[in-house]
């Protein structure tokens, strides 16, 4: 190997440490990155599905999609062309995509911010202010799910009623399936050795607010969700005009694209699944959308309140990178 091809593995391997921080259903984490030649390959870590929560693996997918965004913009941050392949081998459909460097690149103002967010952005649980997010704000945030080929959806205020009852009902859905709080106390108790799933932490008891967020405090465990009521905060729905898997795969490097330009802007933010983990409300939210697509996730942002959120733990590099 030339020197060159080692400093360009060396720069894949840094990247993927880097999406370590991307985030992830229950924080499953559920990928692992291997370089082969001069590429860095994604692979789907199938034993961490959530085969009730998400029998299809479409969020295990949309998760592994924010790992490669995340990946990529550490990529052109450290001053990287890169080539990405999605779905390069229809023969081995847990490879999810690859990517190798192609060359120098001369990275934006803009890459650089977002690939400062990657250690700054935590999802955070707690009700934000009445503080409006700004239509420019949006506006960005819009673009950066298109700049992703996936579409972002703000929802308008009158829909937020549909989004709420949806949020609950597909809550009161997954309380009724055994399978579902099997896999909810699994991944809300792990050893704090792991470095993965949800901790108490980060979670927040049920409190009036117009979208209800999914509920990780069993047995009394998490904190208040604040004196504030998501006033101000916005909803909107991540889409795909396809459902397959690179839809997926794509609705995911779009929901991390929105949720580090949400953190540039020094917004708060938190994704929603539940309602799409859920058939009918899936189906629901879909109808919103008039000119079709299929709703992929939902994202919350909002001016949060004083404090910060808590942080999350994330899984040992050696266990994730060329495992
Ligand atoms: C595909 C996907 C779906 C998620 N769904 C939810 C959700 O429904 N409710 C929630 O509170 N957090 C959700 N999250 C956030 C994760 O729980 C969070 O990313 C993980 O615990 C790691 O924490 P961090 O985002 O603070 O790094 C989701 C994240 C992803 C990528």
């Amino acid at each position: 190997m030339d020197v060159t091809s080692l400093q360009r593995r060396r720069a894949l391997i840094e990247a993927a440490r880097d999406a370590l921080a991307a985030p992830s259903i229950f924080n499953t984490q559920p990928w692992t990155w291997r370089s082969a030649d001069d590429w860095l390959q994604l692979w789907a870590d199938r034993s961490r599905q959530l085969r009730a929560t998400d029998f299809a693996g479409r969020q295990l997918t949309v998760s592994c999609g924010a790992a490669l965004h995340h990946a990529r913009v550490a990529l052109a941050a450290a001053g990287h062309q890169v080539q990405v392949d999605r779905i390069p081998d229809p023969g081995s459909p847990g490879l999810l995509a690859r990517i190798a460097i192609t060359g120098a690149h001369v990275p934006t103002d803009e890459e650089v911010a977002l690939c400062r967010a990657i250690g700054d952005r935590h999802t955070d649980r707690r009700a934000f202010t009445a503080e409006a997010v700004a239509s420019r704000v949006l506006s960005e945030l819009v673009a950066a799910a298109e700049r992703q080929a996936a579409h972002l959806y703000p929802v308008p205020t009158e829909q937020v009623k549909v989004l709420g009852a949806a949020a609950a009902h597909a809550e009161a859905v997954h309380q009724a399936d055994p399978g579902y709080r099997d896999e909810l106390m699994t991944w809300t108790n792990r050893p704090a050795e792991s470095g993965d799933g949800v901790p108490a932490t980060t979670a927040v008891t049920p409190t009036a607010r117009a979208v209800p967020v999914r509920d990780f405090t069993l047995f009394g465990r998490g904190h208040s969700a604040g004196l504030e009521h998501d006033v101000g905060a916005r909803f909107a729905m991540i889409f795909t005009y396809g459902d397959d898997v690179v839809d997926w795969l794509r609705a995911g490097e779009a929901l991390s694209a929105v949720l580090l330009a949400a953190t540039v802007a020094q917004l708060g933010c938190a994704p929603i699944s539940d309602v799409i983990e859920v058939r009918a409300t899936r189906e629901q939210l879909g109808r919103l959308l008039r000119g079709g697509g299929h709703p992929q996730a939902v994202v919350r942002v909002g001016h949060p309140p004083a404090g910060g959120s808590a942080i999350t733990a994330r899984r040992a590099p050696s266990e994730v990178i060329n495992p």
